[in-house]
């Protein structure tokens, strides 16, 4: 079995939200320890998850790339509270939120998942939908709620358009506000399912570049899934490639590029190397799901 060894990534942090005095995250440690999870539809057992164990450390980028259909999404709903695991145990801080009699984790505002089909709500504007979730848990009253949505949205270039409709938005922008939404919740970690995969090169690069500017200012813990190789090397402190399924971790590569991080690292020969490491893995995954015969699951 190979479990990643938890680490503190990135230099001195002091200051930074959840910061301790050395300077690095404290909040948002993840503990995955021999999860399994066996669906059974109409008593026909689907194990998606088997024996799968994984260290993630406070504040660090963990990138997880597998096949699809491998059981990536059933261990990020399973971290969410969205449904029970069989066996194993799931621990965030030192806490436990699923394991031996209590099979699912409670939902909460510490973990929030941004989808890979976006989820505003198209009736209210941007800045609406932001402090909508402050609102409805009563932490803040509407006019503050709206007032905080607007300065969070203008920290991620969003100043001017906290009054628009997500349909009067381009597909970025809405992106870019479902990870504002998320982070008024101060949550410990992001959960992000393949939030880019429908998009174009160009503007998933300046997705990337807007999501790093995110992590540098707040040091939030992110579980992020991914298909794309580059993404999960340029984004992450360390990726996983989880095996077809049923998922369970095949190897761990600590992603070395410094931060702040910006798009000359993708042609750099270190992000070559990286490429190069992780690439051999991936796709002997990926020839296995295709052996199979296995059926996507977005
Ligand atoms: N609700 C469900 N009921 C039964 N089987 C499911 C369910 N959700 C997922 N699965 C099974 O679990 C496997 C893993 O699915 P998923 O976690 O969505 O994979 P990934 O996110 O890696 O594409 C799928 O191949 C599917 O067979
Ligand atoms: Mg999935």
């Amino acid at each position: 079995m190979n479990i990643a060894v938890p680490r503190m990534p990135g230099p001195g942090r002091e200051g930074q939200p959840g910061a301790n005095a050395t300077g690095g995250p404290t909040r948002g440690q993840i503990s995955i320890r021999n999860v399994t999870k066996i669906y059974d539809p109409e008593g026909v057992n689907v194990m998606a998850v088997d024996n799968c164990s994984m260290e993630i450390a406070a504040g660090e980028v963990c990138m997880i790339v597998g096949p699809s259909g491998c059981g990536k999404t059933t261990l990020l709903n399973a971290i969410a509270g969205f449904h029970s695991i069989t066996s194993g145990e799931i621990y965030l801080d030192g806490e436990l939120l699923c394991g031996p009699g209590k099979p699912k984790a409670e939902q909460g505002a510490d973990r929030i998942v941004v989808f890979q089909h976006g989820a505003l709500f198209p009736w209210m504007t941007l800045a609406e939908n932001v402090a909508y979730g402050p609102m409805v848990q009563g932490k803040l009253r509407k006019r503050e709620a709206i007032e905080k949505a607007f300065h969070m949205l203008a920290e991620a270039g969003l100043g001017d358009f906290g009054g628009k409709y997500p349909g009067e938005v381009s597909s970025g922008m809405a992106r870019r506000t479902e990870i504002v939404r998320a982070l008024i919740n101060n949550p410990k970690v992001l959960l992000l399912d393949e939030p880019y995969r429908a998009m174009d090169a160009l503007t998933k690069s300046i997705m990337h570049e807007s999501l790093l500017e995110v992590y540098d200012r707040t040091k939030v813990t992110i579980f992020f899934i991914t298909h794309d190789l580059d993404e999960a090397i340029f984004l992450g402190d360390r990726v996983h490639v989880v095996t077809t399924r049923p998922c369970k971790l095949k190897k761990t590569v600590d992603v070395t590029l410094s931060r702040p991080r910006n798009y000359q690292a993708l042609s750099s020969e270190e992000f070559r190397l990286l490429v190069e490491e992780i690439n051999g893995a991936v796709h002997e995954e990926a020839i296995k799901a295709f052996q199979s015969g296995e059926r996507e699951m977005a």
